[in-house]
């Protein structure tokens, strides 16, 4: 029997890596295996990995010797940053640095870098419809994540740049379920207007990096994206009114209301909502769901993902 390639994931224990790790052990006839990247090789999402077959070693992303011995022997790597765990632009771009570099020196044949828009080529710094964020950004945990593309194109590693989507799990996971507004009525609240918000289940990004991954050298050097389905406010209301049971509205707030709603990271949301809302046909146009779909067929839609999973929304 051929040996089975290895596939280096970063994130492993996390939204988008466990959807990969999950998608390669899966196909127990597949071309790859999964070595999950942890910081705690010890922990139970990480025994839940190896529960799996995965081989579980230990890595960080702020550590590039422990990258190059964790990427060492394998044929590609997922690669993911985690923005909300620091709040900090140049933290990522550093990580994302410490991966590529890691991933060229062990030789790896095919990296997925897991961006998003860099928001600046839309709207520079000169451009004050939305403020400028931490001195050089409009949405720093975005414009971070395209400003690193260049990281790895300029190092030689073979990569496929993958600009995800709004995650769903959001709303169990991010405080963006519906809460009660003051006429007691359940309401999501986005500063989007009558624009369509791509979104995704959390677990999709890593079979669509796995439908990449088996596509071999086709996506290599190309950017891919994305989504569940593309909706608006109003749409994804009345499919939590349906799946709920009880009605559901959609709250239309303006940026900077929701710039000024107080919570760490508001201001990055409230620009990168404008961002998605102003540029609603270049951001839903580079997020095909028919691709997403040719990459993995089992996508979900929002009305199964909520059937799925309206038992674990918070409702305030
Ligand atoms: N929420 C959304 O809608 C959305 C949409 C698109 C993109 N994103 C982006 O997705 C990224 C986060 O990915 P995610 O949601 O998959 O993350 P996540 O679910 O928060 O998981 C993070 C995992 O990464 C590991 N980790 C954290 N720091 C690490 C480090 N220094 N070195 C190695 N591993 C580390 C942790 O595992 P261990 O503790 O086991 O090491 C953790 O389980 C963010 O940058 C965010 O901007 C989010």
């Amino acid at each position: 029997m051929k040996q089975k390639q290895i596939i280096a994931v970063i994130g492993a224990t996390g939204a988008q890596g466990s959807g990969l790790v999950r998608a390669i052990m899966g196909d127990k006839g597949g071309p790859f295996t999964a070595r999950a990247i942890t910081r705690d090789v010890s922990s139970d999402k990480a025994k839940a990995l190896a529960a799996l077959g995965a081989e579980v070693v230990a890595g960080d992303v702020d550590d590039v010797a422990s990258l190059r011995k964790a990427f060492q022997g394998g044929y590609g790597a997922y690669c993911v940053t985690f923005f909300w765990e620091h709040f900090s632009p140049e933290k990522e771009m550093a990580q994302a640095g410490n991966m590529a570099k890691a991933a060229k020196e062990a030789g790896l044949q095919h990296v997925i870098w897991s961006t998003l828009e860099d928001t600046r080529r839309w709207v520079p710094l000169s451009d004050d419809r939305m403020p400028t964020l931490m001195g050089k950004y409009k949405v720093p945990h975005l414009d971070a994540k395209g400003e690193a593309n260049k990281i790895f194109s300029e190092r030689g590693v073979p990569t496929t740049f993958l600009n995800t989507s709004f995650y769903w799990d959001n709303f169990i996971h991010f405080g963006m379920g519906p809460k009660k507004g003051p006429d007691g009525v359940l309401a999501i609240t986005f500063p989007m207007d009558d624009k369509k918000l791509p979104g995704i289940a959390a677990e999709d990004i890593g079979k669509c990096a796995y439908g990449i991954f088996k596509k071999g050298k086709e996506l290599i050097c190309r950017s891919v994206g994305i989504a569940g389905e593309h909706l608006t406010g109003d749409q994804m209301a009345a499919s939590f009114t349906k799946a709920l049971g009880r009605e559901v509205r959609y709250n239309p707030v303006t940026p900077e209301a929701y710039r000024n709603f107080g919570f760490p990271g508001a201001e990055d949301l409230g620009n990168m909502f404008q961002f998605k809302r102003d540029f609603e046909d270049d951001f839903c146009g580079a997020r095909s769901l028919e691709m997403s779909r040719s990459l993995n067929p089992s996508l979900q839609t929002f009305d199964a993902w909520l059937d799925r999973n309206k038992g674990r929304i918070p409702m305030e």
